[in-house]
């Protein structure tokens, strides 16, 4: 375990409260809702990070949707991206007949969703789009359409609501900037 006993002293600054997150994830939900009416709704959260962010934004989602989760490593426990997509846990092979939303955290060098978009198109998906928490600004390497953002962050390293520093924070109710003392 890394940092002090409170989690929230190592924040330096909060960008975005849980309210605004709430509220983002109602906007978004609503979107979907009209967008995806009559459509087998899947949604693909993605291990770990996107499990606080699916949870907010498939309850702000009013038609019938399931659930399911892929977990893929790409990190490590650096706050540099190793550029390697390694699949851990799965979803099915054939996805005929489902609309696919992929579900991250973040958008940052866009190399896991590239992955995740192109693995998951090649399931026989009616479509795949996806919907991050945050996508990080002129940060991406690949160029990626992402449908449904929440908020333009910046490329700063982040923690919170999902997001982690070597497997901490995630449990954070917010997101915000790590003091970078306990990473140095
Ligand atoms: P990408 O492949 O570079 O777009 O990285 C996406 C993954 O990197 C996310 O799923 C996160 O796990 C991780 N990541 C990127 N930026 C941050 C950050 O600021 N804080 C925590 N994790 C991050
Ligand atoms: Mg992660």
């Amino acid at each position: 375990m890394v940092g002090s006993a409170d989690i929230n002293e190592d924040i330096i600054e909060v960008l975005y409260t849980r309210e605004q997150i709430r509220e983002a994830a109602q906007e978004l939900g609503a979107r979907i809702s009209a967008d995806y009416a009559g459509k087998e709704l899947l949604l693909v959260g993605i291990l770990k990070g996107g499990v606080y962010w699916l949870t907010e934004l498939s309850q702000a989602i009013s038609i019938p949707c399931e659930i399911d989760f892929m977990a893929v490593s790409s990190y490590g426990n650096s706050t540099q991206s190793s550029g390697v997509v390694r699949v851990i846990k799965d979803v099915a092979d054939d996805l005929t007949g489902y609309s696919v939303i992929i579900v991250e955290d973040v958008l940052d060098s866009g190399v896991t969703l590239d992955y995740l978009v192109k693995d998951l198109r090649a399931r026989n998906a009616e479509s795949v789009e996806v919907a991050v928490l945050l996508r990080k600004k002129g940060t991406q390497k690949v160029d990626i359409a992402c449908r449904y953002e929440a908020f333009d962050a910046p490329g700063s390293f982040l923690v919170g609501f999902g997001l982690d520093y070597a497997e901490g924070y995630r449990n954070l109710p917010y997101i915000g900037v790590l003091s970078p003392e306990v990473y140095s």
